[in-house]
């Protein structure tokens, strides 16, 4: 075949396609054929079981958005926040913080929540794959805004303080579950299955302890 023919006959399909995805009449509905290819090939093991293909209405309204390349209707999102926040939950006895040390390994840690994971084991937060987070480590992801000096930029001094409340409950929150507050966030909700209250006690010292590396 000539190459003008191949050009035009790639051109020719990609718009058949694109129309096919805008569901002609009579056409497949690529939606519930690709949920049906994905649902034949993935399988239950380990931590992952065959739930993690259900999407929640967040996730699922927040793709067909995106699909449609929209961004979601400001009441949608709205609601869709509030159900998030209710999924919060805070930490017992009001003790936001805890080990900054312990945080930073947690931040650093990517492991869990594969196949080939031991359930047991608690899962890392993976948060430098997204932030900049402590000066010392160079290697980070920009998917998410830097957190370096996260407390001391928003004027903590002393995370217990009265002053500091705010700021530390919408950390609180925002980690816990990033939708609460942006109903499609790119951040996993990590207090949904992922990590432990004392661990995001840990990763809030890493980010508002005024002693943390981020902040000095
Ligand atoms: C897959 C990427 C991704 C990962 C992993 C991730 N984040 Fe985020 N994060 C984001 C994005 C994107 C934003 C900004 C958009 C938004 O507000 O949701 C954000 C926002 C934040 C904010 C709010 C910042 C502000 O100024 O309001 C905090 C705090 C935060 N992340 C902490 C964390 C922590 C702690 C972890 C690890 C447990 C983490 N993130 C892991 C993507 C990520």
């Amino acid at each position: 075949m000539k190459k003008q023919h191949r050009i035009a006959l790639a051109v020719v399909s990609a718009a058949v396609l694109a129309a096919g995805c805008a569901a002609l009449p009579g056409s497949v509905d690529i939606g519930r054929r690709t949920a049906e290819v994905v649902q034949a090939s993935f399988r239950a093991e380990g931590p992952v079981q065959l739930d993690r293909l259900v999407q929640d209405d967040t996730n699922k309204e927040c793709s067909e958005a995106d699909a449609a390349g929209k961004p979601l209707a400001e009441e949608r999102a709205k609601a869709l926040e509030a159900a998030n926040m209710k999924q919060v939950q805070w930490p017992a006895g009001d003790r936001f913080l805890g080990d900054w040390k312990v945080g930073e390994e947690i931040a650093q840690n990517g492991r869990g929540l594969t196949w080939i994971d031991d359930a047991k084991v608690p899962n890392g937060g993976n948060c430098y794959n997204c932030h900049q987070i402590s000066k010392q480590e160079i290697a980070f992801g920009t998917l998410g805004p830097s957190l370096y000096q996260y407390g001391k930029l928003r004027g903590v001094k002393d995370p217990a303080s009265p002053e500091a409340r705010a700021i530390v409950q919408y950390t609180w929150g925002k980690i816990w579950n990033a939708k609460a507050y942006n109903a499609c966030s790119l951040m996993p909700r990590f207090g949904h299955r992922i990590l432990d209250e004392q661990q995001v006690r840990d990763l809030m010292a890493l980010l508002l302890d005024p002693h943390s590396p981020v902040n000095e």
